[in-house]
C-alpha cells in the first residue's frame, strides 16, 4: 500500500486513483497522521500531496517530523516537496515568476524516478513558491525554464520531490513517473485487482455478517446495484433488498428496475410504494434545501417502517464510496488556522443520511473504492452495462428538477419531457458522450401559439453536460438537429409545455442540477 498524506490539495484523490491504476492499493489520510499510525498501516511508500498554503504561512500544515526517519520512500508533490525541503534544511521562497499550466521538463538525472520519462516532456505546474536551495544530500533531477529545482532526490534515503503534478492528465510523463515510484522505488507488487477485491470483499462480508440478516436500500444506480450483487453473492437470501419508490423516479424506471432484479438477476426486491406520502409532505415547499431535508426525513421514516415490518435486521448495507470516506474525514484547509473546513454547497441526500442512533450495524464493502472501481467490480460480477454505465441520478430525483412547488401535474410533465430527452439521446448513440442529460421544469409560464391558439404554459430546460467527475462540467455541444427534434417532440407531445430552452452554463459557476 501507498499512503497519500493530504495537505489540502484538490488533487489528493486523483493521486490515489493514479496509484490504484497501477494496481497498487492506496489511501488518502490527513497530514496529521503520525509516524506511529503509519507504522501500523505498514505502507511501502508515502506521497505528500500538494496544498493551497505556502510553507511559510502561519499555521501551514506540517507532518510529524518523525516520518522522515521511518526509512520509507517519500515523494513530495508541489507543497509536499516544499515542505520536505523546508523541514530538512533547504530553502523555499516566493518565486520571481509563478508557474501555472504546462511546462517542458528537462531531465538532469534520467535514472530511477525518471526512467522512461522523455526529456522535454510536458508536466503540469501550479505554484507561486519555489525551492531555492536543496537540503544537503539532495541532488537535482530535473528543471524547467522558470523552475531550476523542478525535481530533487536524496537517493540514499529514497526521498523525492517534484514541483509539478504528475497525477494530472496533462502531465504527459506523469504516469511513467508514478509507476517508477511505486514499482521500482517502493517495490510494490500489482496486486490490487478487481478479482482480488471481489474475493476479499466476499470473504469479509461473510466473516462480518455470519448468519445474520442484512437490509439494503436499492436505488437502481450503479453503487447500490453493485452492492446488492456483491452481497447476494456473499450471503444469498440473508440479504433483503428494499426499493422505496418516492415517486420522483424517471418514467418506467421503477418497473424496469424491479423486472431486472427479480426476473433477470433473481434477486428479490421488496417494493414500497411511498409516492403519496412524499408528495404530500412536500406540498407548498419551494426551498431546495428544505425539499432535500424533507425527502431525507421521509426516506428514513419509510425505511424504518419497512425494516420493522420485514425485520429484525442486524445489518444495514450502505454503498459508501471512498470519496465519501475521505470527504467526511478530510476537507479544505483554512490558511489562517491550518484547520480543515467543509464547504457546504448542496446537501446531497443519500442513504448515508440515516441517523447515527439507528440500531443497525453497517456493512460497507465499497467504502475503499472509487466510482470507476465500483463500475469494474459491478461488471466483473455480472451487472449489465445498462446499469454499469448509467448516468448519475440524484437521490431526491425529479423533485429537485422541478423548480418551486412539486405537484402531481408538474411531475407528469417533467417525466414525459425527460423521457423524450433520453429517447432521442439514446437513439442517436449519444448516451455515453454525456455525463448527464435531463430535463428541468420551471414554475413560470410564457405565451406561445399552437394551431392559431394562444398557449400559456411551462418551459422545459434541457441540461446536457460533459464532465470527468461531476465536480466541474461543461454544457454539451449537442448537434442542433438533435436539439431541434427534442424541442419539437416535447412541445408537441407534452401537454403543458410550450417552450424548450437549452442551459449553456458550465459548472462552476452553475451546478449540474438546478436545485
Ligand atoms: P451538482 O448539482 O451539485 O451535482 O453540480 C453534482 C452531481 O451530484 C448529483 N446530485 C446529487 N446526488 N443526491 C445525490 O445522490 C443529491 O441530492 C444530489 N444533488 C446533485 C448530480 O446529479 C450530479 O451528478
Amino acid at each position: 500500500m501507498i499512503v497519500i498524506l493530504d495537505f489540502g490539495s484538490q488533487y489528493s484523490e486523483l493521486i490515489a486513483r493514479r496509484i490504484r491504476e497501477t494496481q497498487v492499493y492506496s489511501e488518502v489520510l490527513s497530514y496529521r497522521t503520525t509516524a506511529e499510525q503509519l507504522r501500523q498501516l505498514n505502507p511501502k511508500g508515502i506521497i505528500f500531496s500538494g496544498g493551497p498554503n505556502s510553507v511559510y504561512d502561519t499555521g501551514a500544515p506540517r507532518c510529524d517530523p518523525e516520518i522522515w526517519n521511518m526509512g520509507l520512500p517519500i515523494l513530495g508533490v508541489c507543497y509536499g516537496m516544499q515542505l520536505m525541503v523546508q523541514q530538512l534544511g533547504g530553502e523555499v521562497a516566493k518565486a520571481d515568476r509563478g508557474e501555472y499550466g504546462k511546462a517542458s521538463l528537462y531531465i538532469d538525472d534520467p535514472t530511477d524516478l525518471f526512467t522512461n520519462v522523455e526529456d522535454g516532456t510536458t508536466m503540469w505546474m501550479s505554484h507561486g513558491d519555489s525551492v531555492i536551495q536543496m537540503p544537503e544530500q539532495f541532488e537535482l533531477l530535473a528543471h524547467t525554464e522558470n523552475t531550476p529545482c523542478a525535481a530533487i532526490a536524496d537517493h540514499d534515503k529514497k526521498l523525492y520531490g517534484v514541483q509539478f503534478h504528475p497525477e494530472v492528465v496533462h502531465s504527459v510523463g506523469g504516469i511513467a513517473l508514478i509507476r517508477n515510484f511505486v514499482y521500482h522505488i517502493c517495490e510494490c507488487e500489482p496486486t490490487w485487482t478487481t478479482a482480488a477485491f471481489v474475493e476479499q470483499a466476499i470473504r469479509e462480508i461473510r466473516a462480518r455478517v455470519g448468519d445474520k440478516r442484512v437490509l439494503l436500500a436499492l436505488s437502481g444506480g450503479v453503487d447500490s446495484s453493485t452492492l446488492a450483487f456483491l452481497l447476494h453473492k456473499a450471503i444469498g437470501d440473508q440479504l433483503t433488498c428494499v426499493f422505496i419508490d418516492q415517486g420522483f423516479m424517471r418514467k418506467y424506471e421503477p418497473e424496469r428496475l424491479l423486472k431486472l432484479f427479480q426476473e433477470q438477476f433473481h434477486i428479490p426486491v421488496e417494493y414500497v410504494n411511498a409516492r403519496e406520502r412524499f408528495i404530500s409532505s412536500l406540498s407548498g415547499i419551494t426551498d431546495p434545501e428544505e425539499k432535500r431535508r424533507i425527502i431525507g426525513r421521509e426516506f428514513i421514516i419509510a425505511f424504518e417502517e419497512t425494516s420493522r415490518r420485514l425485520g429484525p435486521f442486524d445489518y444495514l448495507a450502505q454503498g459508501t464510496l471512498y470519496p465519501d470516506v475521505i470527504e467526511s474525514a478530510n476537507t479544505n484547509v483554512d490558511p489562517q488556522t491550518g484547520e480543515r473546513v467543509a464547504v457546504k454547497i448542496k446537501s446531497h441526500h443519500n442513504v448515508g443520511g440515516l441517523p447515527k442512533d439507528l440500531r443497525f450495524k453497517l456493512v460497507e464493502p465499497l467504502r475503499k473504492l472509487f466510482k470507476d472501481e465500483v463500475r469494474k467490480v459491478g461488471r466483473s460480477i455480472g451487472l449489465p452495462e445498462e446499469i454499469v454505465q448509467r448516468h448519475p441520478f440524484p437521490g431526491p430525483g425529479l423533485a429537485i428538477r422541478i423548480i418551486g412547488e412539486i405537484t402531481a401535474e408538474r411531475l407528469n410533465i417533467l417525466r414525459d419531457a425527460d423521457l423524450i430527452v433520453r429517447q432521442e439521446i439514446n437513439q442517436r448513440g449519444l448516451y455515453h458522450d454525456y455525463w448527464q442529460a435531463f430535463a428541468v421544469l420551471l414554475p413560470v409560464r410564457s405565451v406561445g401559439v399552437m394551431g392559431d391558439q394562444r398557449t400559456y404554459a411551462y418551459p422545459i430546460v434541457l441540461r446536457i453536460i460533459t464532465s470527468e467527475d461531476g465536480m466541474t462540467a461543461d454544457w454539451a455541444r449537442v448537434p442542433y438537429d438533435v436539439l431541434e427534434v427534442i424541442s419539437n417532440r416535447i412541445v408537441n407531445e407534452v401537454k403543458g409545455v410550450n417552450r424548450v430552452v437549452y442551459d449553456i452554463t458550465s459548472k462552476p459557476p452553475g451546478t449540474i442540477e438546478w436545485e
